[in-house]
């Protein structure tokens, strides 16, 4: 060891301090359902909590870590407790946590495969484990003209979707010159917000994204797709991206791929599937059906970090012709040069996504896949879903409750029968009670609560309970109102 001054922490320090945090993470997760799911601070008050400047010196680990209780759990709304309903997951698991410990551990930057061969293999390879375990169309492979790269998010794998639609539809000629207004995207009036964003990141301006309308399940409807195609291709404009989604945001709607696969290619334009949450469900045989029409895409995305055990950050993107994705973003300064590039034999994946510099993210999806196994992953996709319908069910036989939509998987939007502000009443004392954790949502311009089963420990009791309290505060609010 050097004999230089150094305040770094020792091996043996990290070991002790380590294995401190360890045990501290797993007595998390024994005492987690005694917080109140969602942080009840106010504004301000965490940052209140913290000292004015910096410390000079540095402090003992054993301070440090204290301060997780005292400062910081107070501040947190607990994603990972079985009692929490809300938005869609964001759910984790042991081997996922210790996967990304080890990527940090590592701390390798594979920008490209040069700087790190196995950062790149390893992703290369889960991600093509993961197109056979989805029942996914060959042609994501990497063993084709396609294939997959982790990115942080779908909102960014969505954004390197459109650019690369935008480049294809102009002959790589906004890269260079610009947009000039006249390129167009369509998504449905369920679409994800990320969509709009990336319309705006990527030149074509949020006038050119078209809404279009849905069905009765909130779906898009394919009519609508191709007539606004029509015209607007009669107004001199560039329809270049569609997004279809499996599992829309408000209320898990599927999006019709077999009837808008043939559109998008009838009118050489990108088809881009977002199934953030939902695709994760296709690891069952018996949901592959979600992927029907899957053949059409150009390109795909799911976060295995919302559903699929994988703690954020891990969007899992594919496309099916890796070229006109790579020639979208590639740019290649005279440092980065280096023989393996050169040989055109290994993939570089800083040219797949907007940073340069990446993690070690496959490592946790590695270590959950083979964890698990597809068998174990299985059996908690199914369990959720049959949680979710089970709910659907007694809401559906209540007479103070209806449904709105069936549930196709694991979200239930439903809503009491006494309107919308009842409702936001009710989700709000819900939430407040500490007990649970619900989002809302509008359906058909009506406020709808969902109740979405999704986080690892969820079991039969969370859901009983969640129904109980929800009945059992509704009627507390029908004699005050
Ligand atoms: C359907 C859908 N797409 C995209 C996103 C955005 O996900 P991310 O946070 O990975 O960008 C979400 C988030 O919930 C979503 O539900």
């Amino acid at each position: 060891m050097s004999k230089e001054k150094s305040f770094h922490m020792t091996p043996e320090e990290f070991r002790r301090y380590g294995r401190a945090v360890v045990d501290w993470i797993a007595d998390y997760y024994e005492r987690i359902e005694s917080f109140p799911v969602l942080s009840r601070v106010k504004p301000g008050e965490i940052r209140a909590a913290l000292p004015a400047e910096p410390p000079l010196q540095g402090e003992a680990f054993e301070t440090i870590l204290g301060d997780i209780d005292r400062v910081i759990l107070p501040g947190i709304t607990h994603w990972q407790s079985p009692n929490f309903f809300a938005f869609f997951p964001a759910n984790a698991s042991g081997p996922a946590i210790l996967g990304e410990l080890l990527s940090a551990g590592l701390g390798v930057q594979g920008m490209l495969w040069a700087t790190s061969p196995a950062c790149t293999e390893l992703e290369t390879h889960v991600l093509d484990w993961l197109v056979d375990m989805l029942g996914l169309p060959p042609k994501f492979k990497s063993s084709g003209t396609g294939g997959g790269v982790i990115q942080d998010s779908a909102s960014s794998a969505s954004l390197c979707a459109l650019l690369a639609a935008r480049e294809r539809a102009t002959h790589f000629q906004s890269n260079r010159q610009g947009c000039d207004g006249r390129l167009v995207a369509y998504a449905s009036t369920q679409t994800h917000s990320s969509i709009e964003k990336a319309v705006k990141i990527a030149g074509l301006g949020s006038q050119n994204l078209r809404l279009l309308p849905v069905d009765d399940h909130f779906a898009l409807r394919p009519d609508a797709l191709a007539r606004q195609i029509r015209q607007d291709r009669e107004a001199g404009l560039i329809p270049c991206f569609v997004c279809a989604t499996i599992g829309t945001t408000s209320s898990n709607a599927i999006d019709p791929l077999p009837e808008i696969g043939p559109i998008c290619q009838e009118e050489g334009v990108w088809l881009h599937v977002d199934a953030a949450m939902a695709g994760t469900a296709a690891l069952c045989p018996e949901y592959r059906h979600l992927h029907a029409g899957m053949e059409w895409a150009d390109s795909y995305c799911f976060n295995p970090h919302k559903w699929m055990f994988t703690n954020f950050d891990c969007d899992c993107f594919y496309v099916a012709d890796r070229a006109a994705l790579i020639q979208t973003l590639s740019v290649l300064p005279e440092y980065l040069r280096n023989q393996a590039t050169e040989s055109g034999a290994v993939i570089d994946y800083r040219d797949w996504h907007i940073p340069l510099g990446r993690r070690f993210r496959a490592l946790k999806l590695w270590f959950v896949i083979r964890y698990y196994g597809v068998e174990g992953l299985r059996h908690h996709i199914r369990r959720h879903i049959e949680l979710a319908q089970e709910f659907a069910r007694w809401v559906a036989a209540s007479d103070r409750f209806v449904l709105v939509v069936p549930p196709p998987l694991n979200l239930v939007c439903f809503r009491h029968v006494r309107g919308d502000e009842f409702n936001e009443r009710l989700l709000e004392r819900l939430n407040a009670s500490g007990r649970l954790y619900l989002t809302h949502t509008r359906l058909n311009d009506h406020y709808t609560l969902r109740l979405c089963v999704g986080q690892t420990h969820t079991e039969a009791h969370h859901v009983q309970q969640a129904w109980q309290q929800i009945q059992k505060t509704a009627a507390e609010l029908e004699q005050e109102l």
